[in-house]
């Protein structure tokens, strides 16, 4: 490994330095909680996938170090919110359930309190909390993870609270625990990061650059799970499309084809892709490649070229809409999804209108829409907006009910076809049902009292639709 390349990664006498310090909080944990109590740790994650994946991390290093999880925060003698920073609302709840948690800490004045994550990224946010959350113990940035055994000993040790927001920028802990929240869908991160900039969005502040991580090492996690028995394995990064571009590693269409050829009856997800960088490489990679889901996030933001320049998107409508019509050509059965902004600084009636209309001729599966919230620091905190809320709010409900339209005749038209499910639990429509995806991403119940069929595959023929669900029958 070049000196460049070994700068990525956090070291491994740093990684070993930290093995060292879970021992040792294993040993006072042991004294703190005597006569065979086992300390229990309750940890939330808010937001994105990549989140859930940070959290699972987050658990592995904590069951290291001998706690057991819980998931009442009540019940927990360490308690650790991994935030989320995309909108204010997230960050509005991060605070109402922090401080919650004040009284329960004064029933239990040995509870520990955590928060990482995005938002603590924030500088500003890292004072908040400091002066006006003082009960919180740990609040740790999102470079820093990797150094939670020895931040949880000093706490414990030491008493005092501790407050790390700092790290090299851009580097990535390989060979972490990780207690993963399913048996059967596997989230692995292949990049952190995020060069894009757009002008709304606070990720590229607090996630730092884009770090792909070694081809080498995602294989072999992805052959571990699914040695493991794991289904469904999720690739994450904010722009799974720009894997490996920084390292003149392979490239994510290679990656896909790599993975496609392993052993095993598994399945492969990914996202997010962004549209800019959505070549025709990568789908005829998807194409092509049997065990990778014939589905694609897609996220447009708005269907205006006007408010997608003020976005920095750098793509156009007309160049989504080329990618969206190569990939129906190559599989005439994908689906799509995307997210969508409504209400971002200035944007008209004939902007909107544009998005409607864009929502209509792709005809998505499932939209994940937002209004936009301002995000400090972000270009477009500073641009003039002179839309009120209320407009933005009849917008958005409009656009919901324009997409519940496209989506329930999406689902009435898939009457007849059959789906391989991956099994995920009981069903919520009907009684004495299982449910799970298909390899569309769409929702599917079928009746079975069979609980055996929870994580693996089954075959579903699709009879009607209820809702946002296709209802089905198993055959074989
Ligand atoms: N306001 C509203 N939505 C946002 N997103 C990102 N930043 C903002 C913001 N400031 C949305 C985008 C992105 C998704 C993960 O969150 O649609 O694709
Ligand atoms: Fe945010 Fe854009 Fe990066 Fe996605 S691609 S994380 S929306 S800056």
């Amino acid at each position: 490994m070049s000196d460049k390349e070994k700068s990525r990664f956090v070291p491994q006498d740093e990684l070993n330095r930290q093995k060292e310090f879970a021992k040792k909080v294993r040993e006072v944990l042991s004294s703190l909680y005597p006569n065979g109590y086992t300390p229990h740790a309750f940890v939330h994650s808010y937001g994105c996938q990549q989140n859930v994946s940070d959290g699972e991390k987050i658990k592995g290093i904590l069951f290291s170090m001998g706690y057991q999880m819980t998931d009442k925060p009540e019940n927990a003698d360490f308690v650790i919110y991994n935030t989320c920073a995309v909108r204010e609302h997230a960050e509005q709840r991060v605070f109402g359930n922090v401080g919650a948690l004040k009284n329960i800490k004064r029933r239990r004045p040995n509870m520990l309190i955590g928060l990482c994550g995005c938002m603590t990224q924030q500088e500003i946010v890292a004072e908040k909390v400091k002066k006006s959350f003082p009960f919180v113990d740990i609040v740790l940035g999102t470079h820093v993870m990797h150094k939670l055994p020895e931040i949880i000993y000093t706490k414990l040790t030491g008493g005092k609270r501790v407050i790390d927001i700092s790290g090299e920028e851009g580097i990535i802990a390989e060979g972490l625990p990780i207690l993963r929240d399913g048996s059967s869908k596997a989230w692995i991160p292949i990049m952190y990061g995020c060069n894009n900039f757009c002008s709304y969005c606070i990720v590229p502040y607090v996630r730092g650059r884009e770090r792909s991580r070694k081809s080498g090492d995602i294989i072999a996690e992805v052959k571990e799970v699914v040695a493991s028995g794991y289904k469904e394995i999720t690739l994450l990064g904010q722009n799974v499309n720009s894997y490996g571009k920084e390292n003149g590693e392979i490239s994510f269409p290679q990656l896909l084809r790599e993975l496609n050829a392993l052993d095993g009856d598994f399945r492969i997800r990914f996202m997010t892709s962004h549209p800019k960088d959505a070549t025709r490489e990568l789908i005829d990679a998807m194409a092509d490649c049997e065990k990778v889901c014939k589905h694609l996030h897609l996220p447009v933001q708005s269907g205006s070229d006007r408010i997608l320049s003020e976005m920095n998107r750098k793509y156009t409508v007309d160049d989504y809409l080329k990618i969206i019509k190569y990939a129906r050509e190559k599989m005439p059965e994908i689906s799509f999804t995307s997210d969508i902004i409504v209400g971002f600084p200035n944007e008209q009636d004939e902007d909107f209108e544009a998005t409607l209309e864009l929502i209509k001729k792709v005809g998505y599966d499932l939209l994940y829409t937002f209004i936009y919230s301002k995000r400090p620091g972000t270009p477009a905190a500073k641009m003039e907006d002179p839309i009120s809320d209320e407009q933005k709010s009849i917008r958005f409900r409009k656009l919901l009910s324009v997409q519940e339209d496209i989506a329930y005749k999406k689902l009435s038209d898939m009457k007849g076809k059959v789906f391989k499910v991956l099994c995920e639990g009981e069903g919520r429509t009907m009684e004495n049902s299982l449910c799970g995806r298909a390899d569309n991403n769409v929702m599917v119940e079928f009746e079975s009292t069979d609980k055996s069929l929870v994580g693996e595959f089954v075959n579903v023929i699709i009879t009607s639709s209820k809702g946002y669900v296709c209802l089905g029958e198993i055959i074989k």
